[in-house]
């Protein structure tokens, strides 16, 4: 019993709150970014430009819409248990970030589901379109290692929920499901409901994704063992992964909107080679004497995760004379600029940075704006991350 138990023995819990730790930089941000509608999504363009599309060209998007509601789903339901440990953990700040991340999954569910019924005029059941797969992945894997948690709260149990839900579910296939969206609808201004929809839930996943990798390399620091538990579990899920990839491609004899399976897995892969990436930096930091870090390689660490955020355009770091200043330039011309001091480059871990640089939008801020100018800077021994506010 500690001493304001015995003071005040039913006296509810009041903790203080740390700012500046990743969940609640994350949870801020949800605040003020994540605050979207899926019923205000106006769609009645949408749903004229639906009557103008091809057959095949509606088979591919209901296919994609149909997968990806029903993969929302899952995410909403199989996420609870996390919660379950991390309240038994006590861990406030997190609470707090997964109220978030809840809701915004449950948003997830319903835009998908009222794509489905007012813009492809069907609100039956699409089960028809989840192939072997797919339901392996969403009806077995995902929700067993979930599930696991509620008896098995090991850090081998959690790193295995975490690579299925975060690595693979949000990570590879989520954004290889984007990457198909965005390639269908880019161009010609078409179906622009759907496309802000789409825009708003992919940023609400890459808080998702940065939380996920914070508490995946919070375990790997804790326990090494962790890390072959996250290789073998890569290894089992990388079939079915590609296998949802290719299967969504396997009826069309010609894919409509230019779309390939090869540069779908491509891309796919290459974001979550800048994933691994970051997890690799986390554990090479973890390595590294405490305090300071490697400052060439954790440019090297950020450089390739900035990469992968930003492609397909190319990015070029370079170092301002003998300023400790590396500018990290998207693209060309009035491209996107990320600056992020030497200071910041010494005394975070290469993770850490990237936690900072997705908790504050940067990915979504590089892929979208051009022109943009943001700071990466060290201030009162933290990490700062200055944008123009939206
Ligand atoms: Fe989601
Ligand atoms: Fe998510």
């Amino acid at each position: 019993m500690t001493r304001a138990d015995r003071q005040h023995p039913n006296a509810a819990r009041s903790s203080a709150l740390r700012h500046d730790t990743v969940p609640m930089r994350l949870y801020h941000e949800a605040k003020q970014f994540g605050a979207w509608d899926p019923r205000r999504l106006e769609l009645r363009q949408d749903i004229q430009d639906w009557s103008r599309l091809t057959v095949v060209e509606r088979d591919v998007l209901l296919r994609l819409t149909a997968l990806f509601q029903a993969a929302e789903e899952s995410m909403t339901r199989d996420l609870l248990p996390l919660l379950t440990i991390v309240l038994r953990g006590d861990r406030l700040e997190e609470q707090l970030f997964l109220t978030t991340f809840l809701a915004e999954e449950a948003k997830h569910t319903e835009f998908f589901r009222r794509i489905l019924e007012e813009v492809c005029r069907h609100s039956g059941d699409l089960q028809r379109y989840q192939s072997a797969s797919f339901r392996k992945l969403f009806s077995e894997k995902l929700p067993n290692a979930m599930r696991a948690l509620l008896a098995d709260a090991s850090a081998a149990a959690q790193a295995e929920a975490l690579v299925t839900y975060t690595l693979v579910g949000e990570g590879v296939l989520g954004e290889a499901g984007y990457h198909v969206f965005n390639s269908a609808l880019e161009g010609g201004g078409r179906m622009p409901g759907l496309r802000e929809g789409l825009r708003l839930a992919q940023a609400d996943e890459d808080r998702h994704m940065a939380y996920g990798l914070f508490l995946l390399s919070g375990l790997a620091a804790e326990e090494p063992g962790v890390w072959s538990v996250i290789d073998r579990r890569m290894d089992d899920l990388l079939p079915d992964t590609l296998g949802i990839v290719s299967e969504f491609f396997e009826p069309y004899d010609v894919v409509p909107f230019g779309l390939s399976l090869e540069a779908t897995i491509e891309y796919a892969m290459a974001r979550f080679a800048g994933r691994w990436a970051s997890l690799e930096a986390a554990r090479e930091g973890g390595r590294g004497a405490a305090g300071v870090q490697d400052p060439d390689g954790a440019l090297r660490s950020v450089l390739a995760w900035v990469r992968e955020q930003a492609q397909p355009a190319p990015v070029a770091v370079r170092r301002e004379g003998t300023a400790p200043i590396y500018t990290f330039r998207v693209g060309s011309g009035g491209a996107p600029t990320l600056l992020i001091t030497q200071e910041v480059l010494q005394h975070h871990a290469p993770g850490e940075i990237i936690a900072a640089l997705s908790t504050h939008g940067v990915p979504q801020q590089l892929r979208e704006r051009a022109g943009l100018r943001l700071t990466c800077l060290r201030a009162g021994g933290k990490i700062v991350v200055q944008a123009p506010s939206r």
